[in-house]
């Protein structure tokens, strides 16, 4: 049974930038975050209805950084040259990022948000606009037959119906194949404060202890789990169809070093749910004694992430002017709930004081970018690991 530890309030559709103003029938719901006793997985308490969040106007571009264009261009790489796969079949395949890396008649996509379907077929790569279930793998093994490698980013934590997921997934694999996944890992939210992983898209954060726990039952065995630096810490995790065997050194190791932290246990939980309340007051005092000693405060990335913040703390156009961002979608529209307007990014003016990095994930790639900012004596505002001034 799940039990709630954190509340974070009204809360919209992260991604749901709003087109123009007044807005009369902006959705929210209350976004509380709850955690497992018997799998031990940390999910919402209640998920928004996935068609309403994975549509053909969904919004967000894998490729929109240069961060994540090379992750995915050397992720490919690895295992293209790491296991030789006949076909790869890729759930979640948003604008092709990895699967271009792929000859086009060996990698598949399954990807249920229909604009980005359209975009990799016609990029030559058959793509299905479906949402990843048992019903789906029939179709896929009816028409491309069964595959050595799948993979996913970011994208199982969207899936409610986790077991589902991952059954789906071992029952497309040939024998001896492999699940390839990577998902925002939950002991970099715990440790940073970045409570902002939590919103409606995400409807798990995964602890490797949840994942070990749910794969084995469905009857894969975990061989590697690898940490990796993107999406403010994430895990990659290789499961492969075999019969179950002895788990790995180095995966119990992972294992015991959550559980030694506290991760199999409500109380570590109920303590983040306090952090989270000073955090939230800290940020907005933060920025609120910037604002009054006159400065000029935008949004550096327009990302779900954000939209939790802006909407946890109450922080609107009072505080923020703007938030810049690449993403010619976003552009010209007002950020989900707080109704910031989002403006095309093209170099930060000279009265911008202060940036809060929206997209704190990608601070090393956004500092480097904006030394000129920092030199004339810009400050980036973040919250993670704790709410500061970037020194
Ligand atoms: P991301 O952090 O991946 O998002 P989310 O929380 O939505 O999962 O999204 C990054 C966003 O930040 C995306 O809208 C593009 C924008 N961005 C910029 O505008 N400039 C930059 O230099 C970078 C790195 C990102």
């Amino acid at each position: 049974m799940k039990r709630e530890f954190l509340n974070l309030g009204g809360q919209p559709i992260a991604n749901n930038f709003v087109k123009s103003l007044p807005v009369d029938d902006e959705f929210f719901f209350n976004l509380r975050v709850g955690f497992d006793e018997d799998s031990k997985l940390v999910s919402l308490m209640e998920f928004v209805d996935k068609r309403v969040l994975f549509n053909d106007h969904y919004v967000y571009h894998s490729s929109s950084s240069n961060t994540m264009l090379n992750h995915f261009a050397e992720t490919a790489r690895h295992i293209a040259d790491s296991f030789r796969p006949a076909k790869v079949l890729e759930i979640g395949s948003n604008d092709g990022i990895f699967l271009k890396h792929f000859d086009r008649n060996s990698a598949f996509g399954v990807e249920p948000c229909g604009n980005f379907a359209s975009m990799t077929n016609s990029m030559g790569y058959r793509t299905y606009p479906l949402f990843w279930n048992m019903q789906t793998v029939e179709t896929l093994v009816d028409e491309i037959g069964k595959v050595d490698v799948v993979f996913a980013a970011n994208c199982m934590c969207h899936v409610p119906e986790i077991m589902d997921a991952f059954a789906s997934s071992y029952a497309i694999l040939n024998d001896g194949g492999l699940f390839i996944f990577e998902d925002p890992s939950l002991m970099p939210v715990l440790t940073t404060g970045s409570y902002d992983q939590f919103y409606d898209e995400h409807a798990h954060i995964f602890s490797a202890t949840a994942v070990v726990n749910l794969l084995e039952r469905c009857g894969f065995s975990v061989e590697r789990i690898v940490p990796l630096d993107v999406h403010g810490g994430s895990n990659r995790y290789y499961a492969r169809k075999t019969g179950p065997g002895a788990r790995p050194d180095g995966v119990q190791a992972i294992l015991d070093t959550e559980r030694d932290f506290g991760m199999q246990t409500f109380e570590l939980f109920s303590e983040f749910g306090a952090k989270v309340e000073q955090s939230g007051a800290d940020l907005r005092r933060i920025l609120g004694e910037a604002k009054s000693h006159g400065g000029r405060l935008i949004g550096y990335g327009a990302t779900s992430k954000s939209t939790v913040v802006y909407n946890y703390c109450g922080i609107g156009p009072e505080l923020l002017d703007y938030i810049v961002d690449t993403t010619p979608s976003k552009q010209g529209t007002f950020s989900p709930g707080t109704h910031i307007p989002v403006v095309a990014y093209g170099g930060l003016p000279d009265d911008v004081t202060h940036a809060f990095l929206g997209a704190w994930n990608f601070e090393r790639e956004i500092i480097q970018k904006e030394k000129g900012f920092v030199e004339r004596g810009g400050k980036f505002i973040t919250h993670v690991p704790r709410p500061r001034i970037v020194e």
